[in-house]
């Protein structure tokens, strides 16, 4: 399959590009504004492969986003691209609105005319998240639950998903959308809870844990979340919204003990901080859709948190260069402290 990825440079997407380079044989284009999350060492693996190609460019710019089809034209167009750190979208939102509205809009747009000009096997995967939904005390969201996005990230990340609805029952795009609860695995840039608190851990940094710890993420490695994005593209449904939780729930508090205990820290670098204003309490997904299309998550969170810690510790070159740079300034600003 001929793919365009977009954002594909980031966390995520550029595990999904590998996986269907290596695991899959598809043709991959990747286009990516290589924002402060996008890395070409995410690519380091396969940058030269033959089926691969890398454009820089951003989602909301008409003319990268039509070079980019050109280039290859594609059979389907995969989105990753977002800005996908909440606390940044609460201390500056405005990227997150020109991305996720005016980017998808402008991808939506692209599309429409390539499936008018005839390319009829078009298909159109939008990746989302759990956290359009808001937070849930008890019980699991389905697809049918309704939209109750907190942050700016969410709520920018809920209308673009609205926006992708839209362009099914207005023009007929075939587009789906696959909605992950929160991902971890190697790559992912450490402003998230579990690459920050390993490599905090391995430097003897503090561990800033948000208000009482006691909120619950649903953990999914990207490799299954991406694996899900795949089964959506070959099996899913025009029109439908397929979500991708992860096997295990855990409180924050007891991933950061677990990642203490992995990495040979002191419980004593631990600190609860301020909360995050707005922090939703607990996420949790039913899967049961996209199960019926034959997906099934294979990494449990014990076994996936000692791979990634393991990976942080085996490949310095790749934190190294974020952690010297203007990363610093990012974490004394949300922290207040700085980093050794
Ligand atoms: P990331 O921040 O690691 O990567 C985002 C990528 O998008 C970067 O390469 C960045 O350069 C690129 N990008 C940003 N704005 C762009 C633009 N305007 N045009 C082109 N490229 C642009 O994010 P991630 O964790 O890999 O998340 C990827 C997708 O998955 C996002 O849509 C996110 O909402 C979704 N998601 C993430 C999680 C998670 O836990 N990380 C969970 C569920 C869903
Ligand atoms: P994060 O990785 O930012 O993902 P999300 O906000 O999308 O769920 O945060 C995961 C959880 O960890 C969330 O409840 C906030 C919390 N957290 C901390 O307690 N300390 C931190 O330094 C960070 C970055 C997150």
């Amino acid at each position: 399959m001929k793919l365009l990825v977009c954002g594909g440079a980031g966390f995520i997407g550029s595990t999904f590009a590998r996986q269907r380079l290596l695991e899959h044989g598809d043709e991959v284009t990747v286009l990516d504004k290589l924002t402060y999350a996008g890395r070409e060492e995410n690519f380091h693996d396969f940058a030269t492969h033959e089926r691969f190609r890398f454009l820089h460019g951003a989602i909301e710019d008409a003319d990268a986003v039509a070079a980019a089809i050109e280039q290859g034209t594609p059979l389907a167009i995969v989105n990753f691209a977002a800005e996908t750190h909440v606390d940044r979208s609460i201390a500056e939102p405005d990227a997150f609105v020109k991305t996720h509205a005016l980017g998808t809009y402008v991808l939506l747009e692209a599309a429409r005319a390539l499936a008018g000009a005839g390319d009829q096997g078009l298909r159109y995967v939008h990746i989302s998240t759990d956290e359009v939904y808001g937070s849930i005390e008890s019980g699991t969201f389905t697809e049918e639950s309704p939209l109750e996005p907190s942050s700016p990230y969410s709520a920018t990340k809920a209308g673009a998903d609205l926006l992708v609805a839209s362009y099914f029952h207005t023009f007929g795009l075939p587009v789906a959308i696959c909605r992950g609860s929160n991902n971890y695995g190697p790559y992912q840039y450490p402003e998230k809870l579990i690459p920050l608190m390993v490599l905090n851990a391995l430097h003897g940094d503090p561990l800033p844990v948000y208000g009482d710890g006691l909120q619950v993420r649903n953990w999914i490695h990207s490799t299954d979340f991406c694996r899900a994005i795949g089964h959506v593209l070959e099996h899913g449904v025009a029109g439908e919204v397929y979500n991708a939780g992860g096997p295990d729930e855990v409180p924050n508090i007891d991933v950061v003990r677990r990642i203490v205990a992995l990495t040979g820290a002191q419980e004593s670098q631990i600190e609860h901080v301020r909360d995050r204003p707005g922090h939703d309490r607990r996420y949790s997904l039913s899967s049961q859709k996209v199960r019926a299309l034959g997906w099934s998550p294979s990494v449990r969170f014990d076994e996936g948190l000692a791979q990634t810690v393991a990976w942080y510790r085996e490949n310095a070159w790749w934190w190294e260069p974020i952690r010297s740079g203007s990363y610093r300034a990012y974490y004394e600003r949300q922290y207040g402290r700085a980093l050794r």
